[in-house]
């Protein structure tokens, strides 16, 4: 393990969205006693002031003004999984399908991934950590210790999707949730910098047909094989 590790090895978690990521990395956190960093967090924090800012999606250089100025930091209270912006909590706000859509859109833009690409590396580099996203095991940490990418069907993440949407009264069907996870996960592959693709050494797992607690257990033995060997 490198020396910069004093708090404990580096677990990435990459994948598609609506694999299980956010929950599966939240609860694995918790076993550990690692901390949570979702990255798919700071970059929709982004698109979130980008959105409020009037900022085009494809104007870099007021993007990279943005990124700049901006303050993003997890905060926890018990339970509470907060996300602040410059001190305001936004996590509510970054949540919207709306959002969601721009972040994809702005999220391929260099000047962002380039401000959050060091910012991830601050927050990680001394380990204890576990990084959820879509590059932490190819980009942000290649040489994280362990390294996950996360998958399920389309059809299966659209439908997870849709009753998370359904549940926070949200109206919409399940056919067109599935359409923008088919349509989000062709722009997180297909962009420039950084596409979503798993690194060669990540275990893949497929969690289609697994519950939570599968998906935990498995990862939490796998961690805990490569922190011992
Ligand atoms: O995981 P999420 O749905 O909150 O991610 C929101 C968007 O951000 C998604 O379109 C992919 C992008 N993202 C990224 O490009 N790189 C990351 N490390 C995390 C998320």
């Amino acid at each position: 393990m490198s020396a910069q590790r004093t708090n404990g090895v580096i677990v990435a978690i990459d994948g598609p969205s609506g694999a299980g990521k956010s929950s599966i990395t939240k609860l694995l956190a918790k076993r550990l006693g690692y901390l949570h960093i979702d990255t798919g967090a700071m970059f929709r924090a982004v698109a979130l002031m980008a959105q409020r800012g009037g900022i085009a999606c494809d104007d870099d250089a007021r993007l990279t003004e943005l990124c700049r100025g901006i303050d993003i930091e997890f905060e926890r209270e018990g339970e509470a999984y907060r996300v602040l912006v410059n001190g305001g909590d936004v996590s509510r706000e970054i949540r919207t399908e709306e959002v969601g859509l721009l972040t994809s859109c702005i999220s391929a833009r260099k000047p962002v991934r380039d401000a959050l690409l060091q910012m991830q590396r601050k927050m990680g580099v001394k380990g204890g950590v576990i990084l959820e996203g879509r590059d932490i095991g190819t980009v942000v940490f290649p040489d994280a210790e362990v390294k996950f990418f996360l998958t399920a069907s389309a059809e299966e993440r659209g439908r997870r999707r849709y009753l998370e949407l359904v549940a926070r009264g949200e109206k919409v069907t399940l056919e067109e949730t599935i359409e923008k996870v088919v349509c989000r996960d062709r722009q997180d592959e297909s962009r420039e910098h950084a596409p979503l693709k798993r690194a060669e050494d990540a275990v893949p797992v497929d969690s289609t047909a697994m519950t939570i607690d599968e998906v935990l257990s498995f990862m939490e033995k796998t961690v805990k094989e490569r922190v011992a060997a």
